[in-house]
């Protein structure tokens, strides 16, 4: 993963690439540095940890230039250190940053050690930037050597590359990883993510698969994969600057979990009229696509992977639209059958992650000809590639662990439930009782947000915990999935979701006193189900915690707890139960002191398979 900043200028370029590095910690954030060209000589500052670490750095050995680079990593080719953090350097004079990974770094790394090339890195970069420096001995200058050298490399890489001999001309390119050029006003700069970018600019051109782009102060040449000069649209980013703030919270997730009603409602926004949904929301020509389609295949990773599972229930019950759910990274290599007229649905946060896109190329190269994808990013590498888009409009989401983009991700899919299953068997009465319903939400998750001192109180039993158990069932299932992975994720208390009824065939055995067994409990027609399998924890000294329905009865005897949720409707119950889950997670890790939004060796957007 990793994200990249650099930037040539009339100016000192360093403040720039530091804030750039900051608003793309969320891509990593192991150890971070920069390099810029100062009167033909490179000056180089790596530091292991977060940003604000290279910046400290910085600010007792200051370095300027006009040309530079920057980085910030998550380590995937030898382990978190300064040595490994970017840029690599060859010659003491060439530079590079990269977001990737180079599959045949071992190969090409034999052969330079051959020629006499020193290794200070355990990473695939390094392999790069020793390429770089052994064509341009026989190359006119940086950019052809670049293009020389990436003929050479397999695997995914974006790359920004400077020479201390060339200090006009900053060298970028991309394959497989997400990299724009900023236009600024006789400056230009590149950046794995827009957001990077928007204190300087909002003006930006999309790099394609293959291209390599030389930027100067006032001029940017762009080559595409066949070396053909390509020209590339300037397109202007809606998103502000100052969208990522924290306001009052102590962290970004509490105050991410706080926005869900709004975001809720935007996700609304303008995408009904009379209280029907309007197909065009998904794209001009989204009826003709939906009445073709026979069936949905939802592909996603993480967070988003568990709000396609909720979908599938919505799918086939609400509608009887034959759905399948994958995990992008094994549909991809899976060889999978798909049979004709499917929908492919991607869902993604970030829109750029590897899995997901690459799921999505292998649909397309099976024969699927319908693409729809959920994302938050407008301006995503999953937004560019798909057919119809429905954006989730969460606002940026900065905290590591989703919150605001899954319960958006989940209104969203109603939405597509809604669209597709009235070519299926989803009746008018039913579709009413969605929209209202949907229309409710934000209203009953302000409700469930009262519930936080609560759940506050509830989490000092966990901070000593070392496992925890969440169950479910039906389409709350998935919730106890997410529920299991927010706790994990943030607070590294081991945490596996199950199935309420798979708890006889094997996770029983774990349950004492010192397992928690957290259970999903609205009131819907598997509830009597659940009472027995809550019924078999408590019979075995299990200490039970139940997010239930308020209108429900106490259900089992001996050590439970119960935190009351105000009863909501079928339909949009798995999206107000999220909301206590995140909570908790929430509390257990502020008790425990870990880092909340930026939780260890995770990174918010994946773009490394
Ligand atoms: C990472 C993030 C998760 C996210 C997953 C998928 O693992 O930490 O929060 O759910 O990637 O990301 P996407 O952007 O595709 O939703």
């Amino acid at each position: 993963m990793c994200g990249i900043v650099g930037g040539i200028a009339q100016r000192n370029v360093v403040p720039i690439l530091l804030e750039g590095l900051k608003r793309l910690e969320y891509r990593g954030y192991d150890s971070a540095g920069l390099a810029v060209i100062n009167n033909f000589e490179l000056y180089r500052k790596r530091e292991l940890g977060k940003v604000k670490e290279l910046e400290a750095l910085l600010h007792a050995d200051p370095i300027s230039g006009t040309i530079g680079i920057a980085h910030t990593r998550w380590a995937t080719h030898g382990k978190p250190s300064t040595a490994n953090a970017h840029p690599h350097v060859s010659g003491n004079k060439i530079a590079v940053v990269h977001n990737g990974i180079i599959e045949n770094y071992e190969q090409l790394k034999t052969a330079q050690l051959a020629q006499g090339h020193e290794f200070t890195s355990q990473t695939d970069t390094e392999v790069i930037v020793h390429e770089v420096f052994n064509a341009l001995q026989g190359a006119n200058n940086l950019l052809d050597a670049v293009k020389h050298t990436v003929r050479k490399l397999e695997g995914a890489y974006a790359l920004g590359i400077v020479n201390a001999d060339e200090p006009d001309v900053l060298v970028a390119c991309r394959k497989g990883s997400p990299l724009v050029i900023g236009v600024g006003i006789g400056e230009y700069f590149i950046a794995s993510d827009v957001a990077a970018l928007l204190p300087v600019t909002q003006r930006f051109i999309f790099l394609q698969e293959g291209d390599v782009a030389a930027l100067h102060l006032d001029s940017v040449e762009i080559y595409d994969a066949l070396d053909q000069v390509a020209n590339r649209p300037i397109i202007e980013s809606q998103l502000s600057p100052d969208a990522v703030d924290k306001g009052n919270y102590r962290h970004y997730m509490l105050k991410e979990i706080h926005e869900q009603p709004f975001a809720i409602a935007q996700t609304l926004e303008g995408r009904f009229i009379n209280n029907r949904l309007q197909e065009n929301s998904f794209g001009h020509n989204a009826s003709e696509v939906f009445d073709n389609i026979k069936a949905v295949q939802i592909l996603a990773c993480g967070t988003s992977y568990h709000a396609g599972l909720v979908a599938r229930y919505w799918f086939e019950e609400l509608a009887r639209v034959p759905c399948q759910v994958e995990v992008a990274s094994e549909f991809r290599y899976r060889k999978p059958v798909l049979a004709a007229d499917t929908l492919i649905v991607t869902i993604s946060q970030s829109g750029e992650t590897a899995d997901t896109l690459a799921a999505l190329q292998e649909a397309k190269k099976l024969g699927a000809k319908y693409s729809l994808t959920i994302c938050n990013v407008p301006e995503s590498s999953l937004v560019r590639e798909s057919d119809l888009v429905l954006m989730t409009r969460a606002g940026p989401e900065i905290g590591v662990a989703s919150t605001k983009a899954f319960t958006t991700q989940l209104a969203t899919l109603m939405l597509l439930v809604i669209a597709v299953g009235r070519r299926f068997h989803l009746t008018g009465q039913t579709e009413q009782k969605m929209t209202a319903q949907l229309f409710r939400l934000p209203g009953e998750i302000e409700k469930v947000l009262q519930l936080n001192g609560a759940i506050k109180r509830l989490s000092e039993q966990f901070a000593e915990k070392q496992h925890a158990l969440f169950l479910g069932r039906g389409a709350h299932y998935p919730i106890a999935m997410e529920g299991a992975l927010k706790l994990k994720e943030i607070s590294y208390i081991h945490a596996e979701a199950y199935p309420a009824g798979e708890l006889k065939h094997g996770p029983l055995a774990l349950i004492d006193a010192d397992m928690p067994v957290i259970t999903v409990a609205p009131n819907n027609s598997l509830l009597e189900k659940l009472k027995s399998n809550m019924q078999e924890v408590s019979a075995r000294g299990g200490q039970l915690i139940v997010f239930m329905d308020e209108t429900l009865v106490p259900v089992a005897e001996g050590n439970i707890q119960i935190i009351k949720v105000p009863q909501v409707e079928n339909e949009i119950s798995p999206i107000l139960y999220t909301i206590p889950l995140q909570l908790l997670s929430y509390h257990v890790a502020v008790l425990k002191g870990t880092d909340v939004d930026q939780p260890r060796n995770l990174a918010k957007s994946v773009t490394v398979e």
